[in-house]
């Protein structure tokens, strides 16, 4: 009889279940090595913060802020929202913590679930994880570069190709209004095409518009300015130094003026790293310069620079693929026979507490079902734990590749089989 679920997960987010999680380990393992290599520490901070950080960070009228943010009311009568987004936590821990103090680049990463009310889709859910860094207090373009070198590193350890990186620059408080003048003047005499959405955008953020998917307000701003003809001297030659040293590290970009991302608080650098494979939900990664965000959430003037990557979508990207993460290292199965008592338990438990994955049945299945679940798991050795063998203080240890079988006395055997699995290995076939 088919049981139906009486619940199921909530909409836009998913269960995640072995074996499968093993893939978001590999990638979450690859993530903290590669920052590891760039010095960059772990920043856990909670999961939940004050409304107002949020909204003060991302900007009032951003899509994040108006549409998908998960907010609800303590019974302290506190106003708090489930994290939308990694960096403005991190910048309230930053300036909580004192951590200007020393001049010095603070650099953090953060593996973190992230909440957003969005319509799902392939691609984007309503929690969905993100693998990002900050890094603060340094202002010049180098730092820009090892974020984003970074971010390129960690993805070319990944086994995935077809990646790439898309660079512009949004200019700082002195030529940004120029652009955003620029931008409107061209989009005028087109307002009344474009959809509602972005009439409505259009003296509020008007770069927004160069961002809607709707194909038709694609088709009329084709040929706006871009925001790198704009630029300011102290600007352009951050952007100019930047995309040099990208290029003397060897790593290709490509610079899309059209970037715009879907936060207010950049300055500056903008980057994403984009995925032929992921359709309309295309950004792996997407970062930038944050120069103004400090001073704006009440920290002393301090730079900043950082990116977050999307979990799920790089593992929809490496299944496209065909990828799966290598196979964890089989246990020793331990075969219990009827009248064996307690043994193999404890035997299991003596392998595991010497280091050695080790299985035992704790259905109490015949020892035919217990062999043949051995060789499903892989298994190179069995050790089988009859009547007998406890009475003469023996385990039968069975070589499944070869089939040779041979006694084992029980005490010692742990140290036996750690010395004997890593001698062959028992993943070895
Ligand atoms: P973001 O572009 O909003 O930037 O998100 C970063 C990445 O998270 C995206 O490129 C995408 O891979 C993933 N992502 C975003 N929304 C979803 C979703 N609904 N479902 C699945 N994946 C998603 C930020 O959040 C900035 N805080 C990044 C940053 C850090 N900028 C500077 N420092």
């Amino acid at each position: 009889m088919e049981v139906r679920p009486k619940r199921l997960a909530p909409r836009g987010t998913q269960d995640v279940l072995p074996p499968e999680s093993a893939k978001g380990q590999y990638v979450e393992a690859t993530f903290r090595r590669t920052c590891a290599c760039y010095q960059y520490g772990e920043i856990r901070t909670p999961m939940f913060e004050e409304t107002e950080l949020f909204s003060r960070a991302a900007g009032e009228t951003t899509d994040i802020v108006t549409k998908e943010m998960y907010t609800f009311t303590d019974r302290g009568g506190r106003s708090l929202t489930l994290r939308p987004e990694g960096t403005p936590s991190v910048v309230r821990a930053f300036i909580e913590h004192k951590l200007y103090g020393e001049p010095d680049a603070h650099k953090y990463y953060y593996v973190a679930p992230i909440f957003r009310y969005e319509r799902p889709q392939a691609g984007r859910y309503r929690q969905h994880h993100q693998l990002g860094v900050e890094c603060l207090g340094p202002a010049g373009p180098d730092a820009d570069a090892e974020v984003i070198a970074l971010a390129c590193d960690f993805l070319g350890t990944l086994p995935l190709t077809g990646a790439s990186l898309q660079i512009s620059s949004l200019g700082c408080p002195e030529c940004r209004p120029t652009y955003r003048e620029r931008l409107q003047e061209f989009i005028r005499p087109r307002l009344a095409e474009l959809c509602e959405y972005c009439q409505g955008r259009f003296e509020v953020n008007p770069l927004r518009i160069l961002d809607d998917k709707n194909p038709r307000c694609q088709e009329l701003t084709q040929g706006a300015p871009s925001p790198l003809d704009t630029l300011c001297g102290a600007c352009r030659e951050h952007h100019e130094r930047l995309l040099a040293l990208l290029a003397e590290a060897g790593i290709p970009y490509r610079e899309n003026p059209r970037i715009v991302r879907g936060l207010d608080y950049y300055t500056r650098t903008v980057f994403e790293v984009i995925h032929g494979e992921l359709g309309a939900q295309n950004t792996l990664v997407g970062g930038g310069r944050y120069d103004l965000l400090v001073e704006e959430l009440g920290g002393p003037p301090t730079p900043a620079v950082g990116f977050g990557s999307g979990l799920e979508r790089i593992l929809l990207v490496l299944e496209a693929q065909g990828w799966s993460p290598p196979p964890p290292t089989p246990p020793v199965y331990v075969a219990v026979a009827q009248g064996a008592g307690d043994a193999g338990w404890l035997l299991a438990e003596r392998l595991r507490r010497a280091g050695l994955a080790a299985q035992v049945d704790l259905l109490h299945r015949s020892l035919k079902a217990q062999m043949k679940e051995a060789d499903r798991l892989g298994s190179r050795y069995v050790l089988i734990v009859g009547e007998q063998e406890v009475a003469a203080g023996e385990a039968t240890l069975r070589d499944m590749q070869t089939g040779e079988q041979r006694p084992l006395p029980l005490e010692g055997a742990a140290e036996l089989m750690a010395g004997l699995v890593g001698e062959k290995g028992q993943a070895e076939s």
